[in-house]
Formats: structure tokens, C-alpha cells, sequence
């Protein structure tokens, strides 16, 4: 292969200034790696069909292999399952589908025992119409105690017609359903930012704090590890609630920046986090909290992080960003110069059950999904081999940045979504709610392969699996990886494991400038040079003694100076 040679014979990579430093402190949160479970895709024990608690526990051997510091569960607790559990109707029990408090425990000891934290999911900003604060407030009257847990308000206009204000549901349609009163006429109307079934609690009412202190306390004495915090933006509404002209999720539109929308980011979020902060700091082994706060721009997100509020939040924005060097190093750049204000980590994700997997969003050049949308079997299908390779250098070049990283389920496999699921076995609110026209989250959590010829590919014992899996799973199952040295799983634990021995997580950056290589992105975290080439073809590598590699021809094209094609890799620097 030829050399592709640079303009002239000094190295094309010039390192910039240093842009963060290194972390004095050495909290175990700051640099942790957080592997996502999501309990109804993970493995079935009983063959019923879904995931389960002591599929979970039974398979921790196998995280512990990765070399993770915790694991994030999305919930489990009791719930008609409207939101895939994201309705909850207890937040102090297990619903019967995943097991029992006593599998919760065993779970939450176990992985104790493997060195891991349990991460327990709290969804505060809403609960499930079945839950018993919902169905005391319904059954009380207007103006009650009961209906003061939540927003509920009268209709205006004639017989109170038209909705309270003109918020709208991020799944779609009005975010105002209306009760009967106990004589069967239409009665008041209450606000759900998500679906019908998940009505919004009202924060500014000292009850609703109460009872989510004490949620946070019981999980805690179980022995959790911390809380991941849903919808963490959206817990308290502006006094008033006011209608509102912007967009339903607070994408900013010229005349209605995302500063101004009245349900998202209010200031007395913070007293709130600041008790839960208090509460966690009694235990040991410093609980974190993470907050999911959809707020932008970083340096207003800078304030969630920021001392006494929560310990993290994940970084949206670099989620977000497409197969593009500039755009990358933008996000980089400015979420570490956004967070270093408030002395907190910034917290790398890429996949979660939200979103089209990364292996699948790589496939698909130039196409930006909103967070909440999926790729169906209508749409344009991505390029599966491209989206893996890219998949693989994206992740390494995350973990090789300094801050903590959290990392979904099956994408130490390599998964793509499921993209030609068909309409029939949808089960997304987003997708039912929309009428199909937004395809929703289905895709990215289907059932996980582990072994290639087994009914289910293994992950249940009877074959029942939810949600159909897609053919290609045979061959990215996680026992034919296991036996592969190149495979995606391996790259994953050589990866967790170098990165932890080079103290990558709270280590340094600064960003090599290389205007020959536009479309290659190379940082330097204390002696680690990682190079990321987001091109279609080779280029020529920094000097260094390579550590890991992306892809199965890294070593070979290493001795010849280059990087391959959508490739990632590590290097000692020598200088
Ligand atoms: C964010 C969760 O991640 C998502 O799955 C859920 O639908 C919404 N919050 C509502 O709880």
C-alpha cells in the first residue's frame, strides 16, 4: 500500500495547548465506565418472554468481564407498562414480570460482590395513572390534597372545552387528558408530558418531595449505588404554566430559545437536587447521582453538575453529533470547557434505548435522527458493515476521553437496531401515539443475542422473546465473540482494561491541529495519543507505539505508518 504522504515531511499533527487537566480528585464517578441494562431485553430466566431480574444476576460474571464499574437498570418496578415500565405505579417493589424485591436484593449483593454498583432509575417527573397517588387524586375533588400531587386544572372556554394551556406530549397529541367526574360529565384536565398514562407530579408541592426522599432512601438502604434520573429538566413547571410557542421538546426556534420554555430547566430544580445530594452523602461509597437533562446549551447544563447537585449528566450533545471531525471536536472542546467551570466530569454516551444504537446511526451518512426517533423497514436502511466499523472507532475513541462513560447494552456486541421490525410488533407509546409517523424506540431494544443457534439466540430458554430479533444477531452472538480475538466484545474489554490501567478517565486533553487531515480528530490524554480517522481511506498515523486498535488491520497497516479507513486507535506518545 502507498504511504499517503503529507504536504511536507513534518508530522501533519501539531499539538495544541492543554485544554482540560488532569482530575485531582480521584472519585470513583469521575472516570467510571456505567453499563446500561435494560431488564426486558437483557435475559429471560423463566422463558416468559421478557428479561428479568435473575437473568441479570446469572449473567454477571459476564459483565464483570468487561471491567465496568456499575451497572444503570433501567426500571423494574411495578407498572402496567404503557412506557415499557417508565410508568410506574411503585416506586418501592418489583413488578411481578422481572422477579421480586428479594431477586432486587440478591441482584443489588451479587454485584457487590463483583466489585459493581447498582444504579437504580427514578422517575420523578411522572408516574403511572395506576399508581395510588393517581387513583386517590382522580377519586377526590378539585382543588383536594390528592389532586395538588399533580397538575390538574380547569378547562377554559366554553364547558371548559379547550385544554388548560397548549402544551403538547413529547410522544405526540395534546399534554392534557380530561376526567369524568363521579356523575359521568367532563371534569378537570390533567398535564402529562409523555403519554396519557403518565401523569406529571406537581414539585412545588412539599408532598411530592417527601415521597421521592423516601423512594431515594429505601434504594439507598437496599445498598444502591445511586440514581440515574429521568426527565431530570422537567420536574417543576413555571408558576402559571403559561402556554407556550416553541417546539414540544425545547429545540430551539428563532423567538423561542429553549431558556424561555416553561416546563424544562426551572430554577428550583436545584434545591431539589441539593437535597438529594445531601441524602446520597450519607452513605458510603459515594451513591451518584446522573441526571438525563435534555438542556442546552453544555454550559447551561454546566448547573446540574455543578458542587452539591448531581455528580453527573449525560452528554446529549455528543450523542447527537454525526460522523463529522469538526462537529466532534466542537462538542469535545466545549462540553470540557463547559463542565472544568463547575470542577465536574463530562459523562461520554453514544447508545441508550432511546436512541438508534451508534452502529446503526453510523450506517446512516449525513442523516441526524432526534433523540426519541428509530430507523423503520419504510426508511432509507443504513449501511451495516460502514456503521460497525465506524461504531468501534467511535467507542474507542470515547473511552480513550477523559470524564465517565456509559455504554447500552449489546453494543459491546456490535448491535445495530432491529430496522425492519414490523408496524404489528411495535410497543412504543411514541409510535401508537403519533399513528406510526414516528417510528419510535422499538428498534434499538430488542432482545440481546448470546448464543448463535439457540432458540432466541439464547437469550430465553423456551425461544419467547418480546420483540422479534433481527437474522444478523446469530452472528454477532456473544458466544461466537467470546472465541473471536478480533470481535467487538474483546475490543470492548482490551479497551475498559487499558483504559483504566492508563487512568484515561480522569486524565487530560489536548487536540493535535492537522489542517492536512481534515477529516482526521487525534487528542492527547496524558501520554495516550488517540486518533480517530472519520475518512474513507488510510491516513498517516501520529508517531507512537501503538496500544489498541479499531479495527482487525490496525497492527499491519501500524507498520506502514497509516490508520485505516474509519478506524480508531491508541498510541504511547514517544516524545
Ligand atoms: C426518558 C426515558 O429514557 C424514556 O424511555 C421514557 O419514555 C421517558 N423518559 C419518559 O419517562
Amino acid at each position: 500500500m502507498s504511504l499517503p504522504t503529507p504536504a511536507s515531511n513534518a508530522s501533519p499533527y501539531a499539538l495544541q495547548p492543554l485544554l482540560h487537566a488532569p482530575s485531582p480528585d480521584e472519585a470513583w464517578w469521575r472516570r467510571a465506565v456505567i453499563y446500561q441494562i435494560y431488564p426486558r431485553s437483557f435475559k429471560d430466566s423463566t422463558g416468559s418472554g421478557m428479561g428479568d431480574l435473575a437473568g441479570i444476576t446469572a449473567e454477571l460474571p459476564q459483565i464483570a468481564t468487561l471491567g465496568v464499574d456499575a451497572i444503570w437498570l433501567s426500571p423494574f418496578f411495578p407498572s402496567p407498562q404503557k412506557d415499557a415500565g417508565y410508568d410506574v405505579s411503585d416506586y418501592r417493589g418489583v413488578d411481578a414480570l422481572f422477579g421480586t424485591m428479594d431477586d432486587a436484593q440478591i441482584l443489588i449483593n451479587t454485584a457487590k460482590s463483583f466489585g459493581i454498583r447498582i444504579i437504580i432509575d427514578i422517575v420523578p417527573n411522572h408516574c403511572s395513572n395506576e399508581h395510588a397517588l393517581f387513583t386517590a387524586a382522580l377519586a377526590a375533588a378539585p382543588g383536594s390534597a390528592e389532586r395538588e400531587m399533580f397538575h390538574f386544572a380547569d378547562g377554559l372556554g366554553e364547558g371548559g372545552n379547550t385544554p388548560p394551556n397548549n402544551w403538547s406530549s413529547l410522544f405526540g397529541g395534546s399534554g392534557w387528558t380530561r376526567v369524568q367526574n363521579p356523575d359521568g360529565t367532563p371534569g378537570q384536565y390533567y398535564f402529562h408530558l409523555f403519554d396519557t398514562t403518565q401523569p406529571d407530579f406537581n414539585w412545588r408541592n412539599p408532598a411530592v418531595q417527601e415521597e421521592f426522599e423516601k423512594t431515594l432512601r429505601f434504594w439507598l438502604d437496599a445498598g444502591a449505588g445511586g440514581f440515574r434520573i429521568d426527565v431530570a429538566h422537567a420536574m417543576f413547571k413555571k408558576e402559571g404554566l403559561p402556554d407556550w410557542g416553541g417546539a414540544p421538546d425545547g429545540t430551539p426556534r428563532p423567538g423561542f430559545p429553549f431558556a424561555d420554555a416553561p416546563m424544562f430547566a426551572q430554577p428550583e430544580l436545584h434545591q431539589v437536587f441539593a437535597r438529594w445530594r445531601e441524602i446520597c452523602d450519607v452513605y458510603p461509597g459515594e451513591p451518584v447521582l446522573c441526571s438525563e437533562a435534555n438542556v442546552r446549551p453544555l454550559t447551561r447544563l454546566a448547573d446540574w453538575v455543578a458542587p452539591g447537585q448531581m455528580h453527573q449528566s449525560f452528554n446529549f450533545d455528543f450523542l447527537r453529533t454525526l460522523w463529522d471531525r469538526d462537529a466532534l471536536a466542537s462538542v469535545i472542546g466545549d462540553s470540557l470547557s463547559a463542565f472544568d467551570t463547575v470542577g465536574a466530569p463530562t459523562t461520554w454516551v453514544l447508545s441508550n434505548h432511546d436512541v438508534s444504537r451508534h452502529a446503526t446511526r453510523f450506517g446512516l451518512d449525513g442523516v441526524a435522527l432526534d433523540l426519541g426517533d428509530g430507523i423503520g423497514p419504510r426508511d432509507p436502511q443504513p449501511d451495516t458493515v460502514r456503521g460497525l466499523a465506524r461504531a468501534r472507532a467511535a467507542t474507542v475513541f470515547m473511552l480513550g476521553l477523559p470524564g465517565g462513560a456509559y455504554l447500552y447494552q449489546g453494543e459491546e456486541l456490535g448491535l445495530g437496531d432491529h430496522t425492519t421490525l414490523e408496524d404489528g410488533f411495535r410497543q412504543d407509546p411514541t409510535f401508537l401515539r403519533s399513528n406510526g409517523e414516528r417510528i419510535g424506540r422499538d428498534g434499538c431494544r430488542v432482545p440481546i443475542p448470546w448464543v448463535h443457534d439457540a432458540p432466541a439466540y439464547g437469550f430465553s430458554p423456551t425461544g419467547e422473546s418480546w420483540l422479534p430479533q433481527p437474522e444478523d444477531f446469530a452472528e454477532l452472538s456473544r458466544d461466537l465473540q467470546k472465541a473471536d480475538p478480533a470481535s467487538t466484545l474483546n475490543l470492548y474489554r482490551k479497551a475498559l482494561a487499558l483504559r483504566s490501567e492508563l487512568g484515561l478517565g480522569l486524565g487530560s486533553l489536548a487536540f493535535y491541529e492537522n489542517p492536512e487531515l481534515p477529516e482526521v480528530l487525534a487528542i492527547r490524554n496524558g501520554d495516550t495519543i488517540s486518533v480517530l480517522n472519520l475518512s474513507d481511506a488510510p491516513v498517516v498515523l501520529p508517531a507512537g507505539e501503538p496500544l489498541l486498535f479499531s479495527d482487525a488491520d490496525g497492527e499491519p497497516l501500524a507498520a506502514e505508518g497509516l490508520l485505516g479507513a474509519n478506524a480508531a486507535a491508541w498510541l504511547r506518545a514517544t516524545d
